[in-house]
């Protein structure tokens, strides 16, 4: 779809009216972190820091033109006093129980929520210690076939906007990160996809099954985790089909969002990497599930593929070949979910003299995820009124492993994907692109 005029008042998206339900698997520190900011900005007693869609603005038109809304007032996106939650979690607390146990927030931040948080309850989780080794749950469907498991995810969906009158819904994976899948004949075609789940073939891992019941329910899905997932061939092939939007995978937050802003900086200068070494400690959940080996290796791979796609090694083979990339999880549970990381980078400099950069991050893994969910959430909903369907590459601002169409590389410089993300919402509502070039303002 394209809108048409030059001020976008022509644009054909269809407005965000009545109620958004979003549904989140996993009720753990990033779901709950979120939920609670959600209801505190809407009392007034917090403010949106960190999201696009609450806070950025957009320029359209010339410099001259002065023209630069906030972008929640140039796109029709939800409101957050419409947002409804609801979420799927193997352990049976309410949202405030959850969020208590998970230490992210403080007391004087939950306490005057409590009410709201404790009426989210999750449902019954597809969940399988296979897949998820650190955790124990007991708030666990029960089914003969994982079609069957998938199929009650999807009345699960239509109950929750039946009993919310909800107009839509979106789904953003906030669940623990599942063991390594290579993907497989499994995941080829939505066919063979099918076939797997009524004979509980291994390589369907509960994530895929949510993915497939959303899709099916014309839910969009965003993946907050590094797992598979919906990205797979047969899941595209269905969301494509089904005329559902779709993204993924796992939050860009911490130390990969770092990374995004230094190596591309790095390369703009034709300054050379010899090596990046990435430690971290961590004490939350995710890090504990991440302390087995299966689950870190999923994000290993997410974590590594980054550096590579920015800095091109294969163009640039004087400055990046052979550079060492080695990136560690450390759980340390005195830390909690107040991550610290350092990242030391051995870079090169004029006639091949050495340099050395580090980073000493103690970030909040979840105070950087939740406007992530936030801005995913809107903007899918958002893309999904604009009749955009499948892989949402504009939306790879958010993520460490950005899907993109195949055969594609992904784009992982931070500051080129904040440029697809405007200029596809420019070209969204019928606004000129901005190229930057600017011959315009020294014409004679
Ligand atoms: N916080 C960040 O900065 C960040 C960044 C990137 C990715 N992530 C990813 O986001 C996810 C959530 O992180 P978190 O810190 O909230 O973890 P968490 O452990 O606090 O919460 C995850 C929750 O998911 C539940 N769960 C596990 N398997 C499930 C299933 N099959 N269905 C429904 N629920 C299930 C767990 O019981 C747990 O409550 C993780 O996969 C993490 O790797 C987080």
């Amino acid at each position: 779809m394209q809108g048409n005029s030059s001020t976008g008042s022509r644009s054909t998206v269809r407005p965000a009216t009545g109620r958004l339900g979003i549904l989140t698997p996993g009720l753990g520190a990033v779901a709950t972190t979120f939920m609670a900011g959600v209801e505190s900005i809407r009392r007034g007693l917090s403010k949106p820091i960190g999201s696009l869609t609450q806070m950025a603005t957009i320029r359209l038109g010339k410099r001259t033109d002065k023209r630069a809304p906030l972008i929640r007032d140039f796109v029709p996106l939800a409101n957050l006093q419409d947002l409804v939650f609801g979420a799927w979690d193997p352990i049976p607390d309410d949202a405030y129980t959850a969020a208590k146990k998970a230490g992210v927030l403080e007391d004087k931040d939950l306490e005057p929520i409590a009410d709201f948080l404790r009426g989210i309850k999750p449902m019954p989780a597809v969940f399988e210690n296979r897949y998820v080794t650190r955790i124990n749950g007991t708030n666990v469907k029960q089914g003969k076939t994982k079609r069957d498991l998938a199929e009650q995810l999807r009345h699960d969906i239509r109950e929750f906007k039946s009993k919310h009158s909800l107009d839509r819904v979106v789904c953003v994976w906030c669940a623990s990160t599942e063991t390594y899948i290579k993907p497989g004949p499994q995941h080829a075609t939505l066919e063979q996809f099918e076939k797997a789940m009524e004979r509980n073939d291994d390589a369907i891992a509960p994530s895929m099954l949510y993915a497939w019941a959303c899709i099916m329910e014309g839910v969009p899905f965003a993946n907050g985790a590094p797992n598979l997932a919906v990205d797979t061939p047969a899941l595209i092939e269905l969301a494509l089909d089904r005329g559902v939007p779709i993204s993924g995978k796992d939050f860009k937050t911490g130390q990969t969002w770092m990374k995004t802003v230094i190596a591309p900086g790095l390369k703009a200068r034709m300054l050379g990497l010899a090596g990046w070494y990435s430690t971290n400690i961590l004490g939350n959940r995710d890090g504990e599930v991440l302390d087995d080996p299966a689950s870190f290796k999923t994000k290993e791979e997410s974590k590594l593929s980054v550096l590579h796609t920015i800095l091109q090694p294969e163009v640039y083979p004087e400055l990046y070949d052979k550079f060492s990339h080695v990136v560690r999880i450390n759980y340390y549970p005195p830390r909690g979910d107040n991550k610290e990381g350092w990242d030391n980078i051995d870079i090169v400099g004029w006639m091949g003299y050495p340099m050395q950069i580090k980073v000493n991050f103690l970030c909040r893994d979840s105070i950087l995820a939740a406007p992530i969910v936030l801005d995913l959430a809107l903007f899918s909903d958002f893309a999904q009124r604009a009749d955009m369907k499948g892989i949402q590459e504009w939306l790879s601002f958010y993520y460490k492993s950005p899907m993109a169409a195949s055969g594609l590389q992904a784009e992982h410089d931070l500051f080129i994907q904040q440029t697809k993300l405007k200029n596809t919402l420019r070209h969204l509502m019928g606004e000129e692109q901005i190229t930057h070039l600017g011959l315009e303002y020294y014409a004679s």
